[in-house]
């Protein structure tokens, strides 16, 4: 594949076999690098059902003769939901559910990219710094792929995140901190001692893994291309990437436009909201950042220039919903679609919920990114409550009656 690096800030272009993460002039907040494919071969048929996010192999910056993990990744299901759609009033809704992904979110089209990247140049080790699913995905992928894994989280991460780490057998630094401090004590150290960056938004490949989820859905739609695409945003890297998945599926002739790309952000870490809304994409606006929805619980977004870009590019723009609402959400997505997702899977419909005025008759795709079952916790805060019953039917009737499934006498 013959491609290029361009800085995203000051344009400058770099040979892939010289700079591997960042643009050296603008340094790695606001110099993260675009990929840029020379030529894209000419194609029209995608074999998803085989081969997930492989059937985009020429589409991506990759060797021919590239590794690729022995786990089945992407290929996620998507649902047309015609009632949910006519309720809220739009023309059409898909729900795009990639917590069916190997280590249960969208993640793991990112860290197969990694891994590839790595092998490719003899790395062994891998490190990164996570909300929680992009570690729990490096862990799962290198684990499958025989490498080695180390991971920084904050230690508030979800315990099933922190527990797929230990399961996987990654070296797992539990940091006394928030996600974005233990994003730069990882970059000092894995600098430091050489190993392969999985961090977000450095690591230009990862982004190009991500955009198969939009790609995916271009196919699966038979090439219709939804007015909307709305995904929920931590660092800004999975929102660009759907926006780039588009737009390369445009470029090559297969779709004729790019959905509006709507980013929606937790209210209590809404940094990319602000610094969109400031109209100054080169001067981010860091907060301290407090969500329920762990993996967007970002305060220092590193993509936040590229997001802010594309997503303007796009005719999109960034939201944000609050805590409540995102709760309301896992419970609402559930019950309409059968999808549970956890927090930053179900802001994207909070988003699309806050958003349907501006959207009636229109068609909409929301990406649910992470597995519900990945944090119990927060949904059960608003779940309902069980029912405790002594192993008798008697009682069982009386608090059938008392719910109101059954009526007295
Ligand atoms: C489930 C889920 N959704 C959305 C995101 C947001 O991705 P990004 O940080 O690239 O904006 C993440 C990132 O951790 C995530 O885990
Ligand atoms: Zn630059």
């Amino acid at each position: 594949m013959n491609y290029f690096l361009k800085c995203v800030n000051c344009g400058t272009v770099y040979d892939p076999k010289e700079i591997m993460y960042t643009c050296p002039k603008c340094g790695p907040r606001l110099g993260t690098l675009e990929v840029v494919i020379n030529e894209y071969p000419k194609h029209s048929s995608f074999d998803l059902k085989s081969k997930g996010i492989w059937a985009f192999s020429d589409l991506l910056p990759i060797d021919e003769d590239h590794y690729e993990v022995p786990l089945f990744i992407g290929n996620t299901p998507i649902y047309e939901k015609k009632a949910l759609a006519k309720k809220l009033g739009l023309s059409d809704l898909w729900i795009k559910n990639d917590g069916r992904n190997p280590t249960g979110s969208y993640k793991d089209r990112a860290t197969a990219m990694a891994i590839t990247k790595a092998k490719a140049l003899n790395f062994n080790t891998i490190y990164c710094a996570s909300t929680g699913n992009a570690a729990s995905s490096l862990a799962g992928l290198t684990a499958a792929s025989g490498m080695k894994s180390i991971i920084f989280v904050p230690k508030t991460a979800p315990e099933a995140k922190i527990t797929q780490l230990l399961v996987y057998g990654a070296i797992v630094m539990a940091v006394d901190g928030t996600y974005d401090e233990a994003f730069d004590l990882s970059t000092e150290i894995g600098n430091e001692f050489g190993w392969y960056s999985r961090n977000s938004a450095i690591n230009p490949y990862l982004l190009e893994g991500k955009k198969t989820g939009a790609m995916e859905v271009v196919v699966q739609l038979d090439f219709k291309v939804p007015d909307f695409a709305i995904v929920s945003v931590g660092d800004g890297t999975v929102v660009s990437s759907i926006y780039k998945g588009f737009k390369d599926m445009k470029t090559i002739g297969l779709i004729d436009k790019i959905p509006k790309i709507i980013g929606v952000q937790a209210e209590g870490a809404n940094a990319i909201v602000r610094t969109f809304e400031s109209g100054h994409f080169d001067r981010p606006v860091d907060i301290d950042a407090h969500s329920i929805a762990d993996s967007i619980a970002v305060g220092k977004p590193r993509d936040v220039l590229k997001a802010c870009k594309w997503v303007k590019e796009s005719g999109g723009y960034f939201v944000s919903v609050t805590d409540e609402e995102i709760g309301k959400a896992i419970i609402e997505l559930a019950r309409e679609t059968g999808v549970f997702g956890e927090p930053a899977g179900a802001a994207a419909y909070a988003g699309l919920k806050k958003l349907a005025k501006d959207f009636q008759g229109k068609s909409a795709v929301i990406f649910v990114t992470g597995n519900g079952l990945k944090d119990i916790k927060s949904a059960m805060n608003f779940a309902g409550r069980v029912n405790y019953v002594k192993p008798d039917p008697k009682d069982v009737k009386s608090v059938l009656r008392q719910i109101g499934v059954i009526q007295e006498g």
